[in-house]
């Protein structure tokens, strides 16, 4: 079987056109599957756009979306509407599946998938840089669109290594390093979406999501292909970084119970996923995971081939 895999499309207008040549060369790679592993563009809106540059492309589609696709511009957010029931309608309506919605079998192998969601566990233990010290600050969506900050009750200025979930849920950090300006990073899914439960929880759930699809397709099937959007083994963020707002970030990666969940399922052989922006094919505990991302600028789709 034939995998053709693309994922962080981040299809706007100036990346339509690298959009549409990526387009161009899954079609001709004539795969039996086409996966999109999140990320299709900011906005279901724009999602669709991205989804329908593949019209044409033959055999089975599957999708799961990355955050940025349950992007909205207003509120009040419609986050989990959005998540269950706009974007598997504009997949539909392109002709692809969304396998948030269930798993789907080719042949002898099973999809199941999920976008997932992080739960800070991939942050960054180590300092990124030097001696930082670091002040975790809430950002809020103000009238107007416009970004608010304000103080963490409680949250005192600490090292880097006294960053932990709690520090990471208010998804703004503010830092000054020797005597420079301070400077702040901003982690911006909450001023776009809105799951009105904790990141924990929704990872938690995606995870258990998961783990319901490989009981529906045990036993009829003899291989499991995976598919999320966000990173399932903590394996894959273990590089190191030194840019204070690069290493923020990597707390929003992904969940360990993502791939905790995935290795349930007999016959696991290739796990497909994104949100990093660094394409990579790599085995970790005996399955082959690839970050399939066309981010960057040579990067082009991804045909994973399973044989036997
Ligand atoms: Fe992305
Ligand atoms: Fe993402």
């Amino acid at each position: 079987m034939r995998i053709v895999a693309v994922a962080d499309l981040h299809c706007d207008e100036k990346r339509r056109p690298r959009v549409a040549a990526i387009a161009r060369a899954v079609r001709a790679a004539e795969a039996d599957v086409l996966v999109i592993a999140g990320d299709c563009g900011d906005g279901v809106e724009q999602a669709g756009e991205a989804l329908a540059l593949f019209e044409g492309v033959g055999g089975t589609r599957l999708m799961v979306p990355g955050n940025h696709d349950l992007w909205q511009d207003a509120t009040p957010f419609e986050t989990r509407r959005i998540y269950e029931e706009a974007i598997p309608a504009v997949a539909a309506e392109h002709g692809f599946h969304c396998l948030d919605r269930g798993p789907v079998i080719v042949g002898e192998t099973a999809f199941v998938g999920a976008m997932g969601w992080y739960d800070y566990e991939m942050r960054q233990r180590e300092a990124p840089e030097g001696d930082l010290t670091v002040t975790p600050i809430n950002v809020s969506l103000r009238e107007g669109g416009k970004m608010g900050f304000s103080a963490v009750p409680g949250a005192a200025e600490t090292g880097w290594e006294g960053l932990g979930p709690e520090e990471y849920a208010a998804n703004g950090l503010v830092w000054q390093a020797d005597d420079d300006p301070p400077q702040v990073a901003v982690w911006s899914d909450p001023l776009h979406l809105d799951w009105e439960q904790p990141a924990a929880e929704v990872a938690a759930a995606m995870a258990q999501h998961i783990r319901a699809q490989i009981g529906e397709v045990a036993g009829r099937c003899s291989r499991v292909v995976g598919v999320t959007h966000f990173v399932p083994f903590a394996e894959l963020a273990d590089y190191h970084l030194q840019s204070p707002r690069h290493a923020y970030a990597k707390a929003f990666l992904g969940s360990p119970l993502l791939g905790e969940a995935l290795l349930e399922a007999e016959g696991l052989e290739l796990v497909i996923y994104g949100h990093r922006h660094r394409q990579e094919v790599r085995e970790v505990r005996g399955v082959v995971t690839a970050d399939a991302a066309v981010t960057g600028g040579d990067d082009m789709p991804l045909l994973l081939t399973l044989t036997g």
